[in-house]
């Protein structure tokens, strides 16, 4: 199945269907079908489509999006912080699609992706609760730097949070 993968860098046009993508796999009920959601920590929406044209738009990001059989099924962004940085975010596979091993080539993708941009190490940010995606992090390489900071539960347009004391959570990887 992952032989036909294709991934694109995302135009305005696909915004639409990226958002849709990626509020099913972080949150609500459809996000259940995948093994990690954060349905019962957040509600509301992850992202809006102002938000993707935006990231679209951005010089310094490229959103990177992965079909299979002309499905959007996979999404990406990745953002050149400085020099050496990248940053990975918003990575997110179909629910009815997880554990395929989808997530990895995107990973590996947005790795080399980075690379090329001349940058040596890779962030991300997860919420601290989530700890089954700190493992499948940390069994790709990424460590956590001790850096975290509370969630900021004040924006709808990012989400409601359902429990206190949420937080976010840095982790980081060397890109050889
Ligand atoms: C996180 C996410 C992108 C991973 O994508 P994926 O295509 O499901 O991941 P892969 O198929 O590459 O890998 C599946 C991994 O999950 C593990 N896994 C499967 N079921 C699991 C379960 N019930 N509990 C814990 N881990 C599980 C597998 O062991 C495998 O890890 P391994 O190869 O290290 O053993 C995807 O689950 C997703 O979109 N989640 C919702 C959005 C999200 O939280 N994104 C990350 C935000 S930082």
């Amino acid at each position: 199945m992952l032989d036909s993968l294709l991934i694109t860098t995302a135009k305005l046009t696909d915004a639409e269907a990226v958002t849709r993508l990626v509020n099913s796999a972080y949150r609500g009920e459809a996000s259940r079908a995948g093994w990690t959601t954060e349905a019962d920590l957040i509600g509301g929406q992850r992202t809006d489509v102002e938000r993707i044209f935006e990231m679209i738009e951005d010089s310094d990001a490229s959103l990177q999006i992965a079909w299979l059989d002309g499905e959007l099924v996979a999404c990406v962004l990745l953002k050149r912080e400085n020099e050496s940085t990248g940053y990975l975010g918003m990575l997110s596979v179909d629910p009815t699609l997880q554990a395929a091993g989808v997530g990895k080539k995107l990973i590996a993708h947005s790795e080399a992706l980075v690379k090329s941009w001349g940058c040596r190490s890779m962030r991300l940010i997860i919420l601290q609760a989530r700890t089954d995606l700190a493992a499948y992090y940390e069994r790709r390489g990424y460590r956590k730097t001790g850096f975290s900071e509370p969630f900021p539960g004040t924006d709808p347009r990012f989400g409601v949070p359902k429990v206190e004391g949420l937080r976010l959570e840095e982790m980081r990887k060397h890109l050889d």
